[in-house]
């Protein structure tokens, strides 16, 4: 005692830093307990401008004329009304008429986009649009791009009209200019008048070359997370504020030009963040959600309302005997998936281009819903999902909070029921996550399994609260998750996306503008579990027990086939030393060992649209010294260290 405290003050005599030592034990014997290869995805839902004016490419903002306010997004110029009589769409039968009869220099409309159009020099760009003119001329239309400065490059692509009848013209724009703030200006040249509808501005460029694409950065951003699972579209959106506005799968699928426009009630939902102009065209619909979610390796988790509207907002209920429809969309949802082409719903999925079954297993009856009438709403659903689908997994909620009278009440209500999986959600401070690593310790193995559908740390204001901070006791508490993958079979964290310049909520895993992206630390922690997930979990123990926060240190451990994946998290400001003794390895021997980090000095350090202060780096790290591995971990990081046995 004497000598080691002799050690200590000699040592911060000469200013070095002491260095402890931790001694773990990681076995190599079956727990039995199995990582579900779909544990780690990503929940997508349409705030922040997610959707619209996000992922969607789509750059026009109410390219059909069809929010409440017509005009909305648009700047006309010139004598330009709008009109629905003798419709080009059924569903969105608002359209315009440009009128250049002289009068004026000129006749035409400006689209502002998602705060602006991004456009960059020399890349195609797709204008499309439905049109016609009543007049016996041929008109001829210019389409031009100019900047947030008002300049436009005297650069104009044209196309020309004529016939009464509505037909599809499309060009390419290349684009003479980079500007995240551009407009879209459509001006008619010659003397008379055209017609307007579904007017549409896509990067040639899309996730997989689509017309009705996805953003390439942010679905490449997506698929480099390799999700397990995505769970889609919402979240609150799924219940709606009322619901007349809850999202409807059905009016999202078929012609895109005939999907429905829904309110997104983000649009007001938070009155000091209010964006008036946020509405849900469904371009991105549930037929684009489950051929991204096959495209990106994740299994479809996709949510639906259970007949009652947000409990927080309007409360309304459809009444028991009024059910019915609510739950046939199910059904019919898992036939649109799962079912031959035969079948009604199928046929509208194969139509869609996708004859082959999407292979759905997991399917979420509402969101964040509470109390008995809850319950007994999934209960009717579970019932009917169970008698003709029985191999779907069917996951109930545990309400809003991670604790309190609505989850007490849920999760028995959810065992009694026998719902599959069970979805938690917890928006916390950095301290909550560290101090939870051992929530699912003592968890039911034999109820429900953990569906963690939503959740992300937060420190503080909003300024920070993506920072590395929050990012390393999310990585902290997923050791927890990983230690107990038996029992939390998914786990998704919370919101996706953010417009920088339009968003709602925050945290969010990956900011965006117009150009370009930014990757939050969180991601890089999503990220590396995601890529080390393994398949069997391994006890890796300190003193006997998990290393959960003592010393600020957690740890867990995972296998697959000859490999070993042990993650480390030091939260503490010094280095720290590990041995790791491997017991019960037979023959086996570690034969090399790599390491991957993620730290930084400063715990408020977050990632910017220019700077990437923090992501994860290969470093030669760790040593093998016979059945022992000998561990630096620097202060305030997060590390994979993947072990090969021979
Ligand atoms: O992710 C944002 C919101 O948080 C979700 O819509 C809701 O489920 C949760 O309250």
């Amino acid at each position: 005692m004497k000598q080691r405290l002799i050690t200590i003050i000699l040592a911060l005599v000469a200013g070095i830093s002491v260095q402890a030592q931790t001694n773990l034990d990681l076995s190599l014997k079956s727990t039995g307990k199995t990582v579900n290869p779909d544990m780690y995805g990503i929940f997508f839902e349409d705030i922040n401008f997610g959707a619209d004016g996000g992922l969607y490419a789509e750059m026009v903002k109410n390219r059909s004329f069809d929010f409440p306010y017509p005009l909305m997004g648009w700047i006309p110029f010139g004598d330009v009304t709008v009109h629905n009589e003798d419709a080009c769409f059924r569903n969105n039968p608002n359209y315009i008429r440009i009128v250049n009869d002289g009068r004026l220099l000129r006749a035409g409309i400006d689209n502002e986009g998602f705060r602006g159009i991004g456009v960059v020099k020399g890349e195609e760009y797709r204008f499309s649009a439905y049109v016609r003119t009543l007049c016996d001329s041929t008109m001829t239309v210019a389409v031009e791009l100019p900047g947030q400065d008002g300049y436009n490059k005297k650069k104009s692509f044209k196309f020309t009209v004529s016939g009464k009848e509505w037909q599809k013209v499309s060009i390419i724009v290349n684009s003479p200019i980079t500007d995240a703030h551009a407009h879209l200006r459509i001006c008619l040249r010659t003397l008379g008048s055209v017609d307007m509808d579904h007017i549409s501005f896509f990067p040639v460029k899309t996730w997989k070359g689509r017309e009705n694409g996805l953003r390439l950065d942010l679905a490449q951003a997506l698929a480099d997370l390799h999700p397990g699972v995505l769970r889609f579209p919402g979240g609150c959106v799924i219940e709606g504020n009322s619901l007349e506005t809850r999202y409807q799968w059905k009016k999202t699928v078929g012609p895109v030009e005939e999907r429905v426009l829904n309110e997104n009630r983000w649009n007001y939902t938070f009155k000091h963040r209010a964006f008036p102009d946020y509405f849900q065209t469904c371009g991105l619909g549930f037929f684009e959600f489950f051929q991204f979610a096959e495209e990106i390796g994740a299994a479809p988790l996709p949510v639906i309302s259970c007949g009652l509207s947000c409990q927080y907002e309007s409360n309304e209920v459809v009444p028991m005997d009024e059910l019915g429809p609510y739950i046939q969309d199910a059904l019919d949802l898992i036939e649109f998936a799962n079912g031959p082409v035969t079948s009604t719903w199928g046929k509208v999925r194969a139509e869609m281009g996708h004859p082959a079954p999407f292979g759905m297993k997991y399917l979420g009856v509402g969101n964040e819903q509470w109390d008995y009438i809850y319950v007994e709403r999934l209960e009717a659903f579970m019932k009917a999902i169970r008698a003709k689908y029985p191999e779907i997994q069917i996951v109930g909620t545990s309400g809003p909070e991670a604790d309190g009278d609505k989850f007490e009440y849920l999760w028995p209500e959810m065992k009694r029921l026998g719902a599959d999986l069970v979805d938690e959600h917890y928006y916390k401070s950095p301290n909550w996550f560290f101090s939870n690593a051992r929530r699912y310790d003592n968890y039911d193995r034999k109820g429900p399994k953990v569906f963690a559908g939503e959740y992300a740390s937060h420190d503080g204001d909003n300024k920070n609260a993506n920072n590395f901070k929050a990012a390393i006791s999310e990585a902290a508490f997923m050791t927890g998750l990983e230690r107990n993958a038996d029992v939390v079979r998914l786990a998704t964290y919370a919101p996706l996306f953010a417009h920088a310049e339009a968003w709602q909520w925050n945290p969010d895993m990956i900011w965006f503008d117009n150009l370009r992206c930014s990757k939050t630390p969180s991601y890089y922690v999503q990220q590396m579990y995601a890529w080390n997930k393994g398949t069997d979990v391994l006890d890796l123990l300190c003193g006997g027990e998990p290393l959960a926060g003592q010393n600020g240190l957690y740890a867990s451990a995972v296998r697959e086939g000859s490999k070993i994946i042990v993650k480390v998290v030091n939260t503490g400001l010094k280095a720290e030393k590990f041995t790791v003794t491997l017991k019960d390895a037979g023959e086996l021997k570690a034969d090399s060992i790599s390491c991957t980090t993620l730290h930084h000095d400063d715990l408020t350090a977050v990632n910017t649209l220019d700077a990437e202060n923090v992501h994860p780096v290969e470093i030669a790290e760790g040593k093998i010294s016979g059945s022992k591995l000998k561990l630096k971990v620097a202060a305030q990081s997060f590390n994979v260290y993947t072990v090969t046995l021979k």
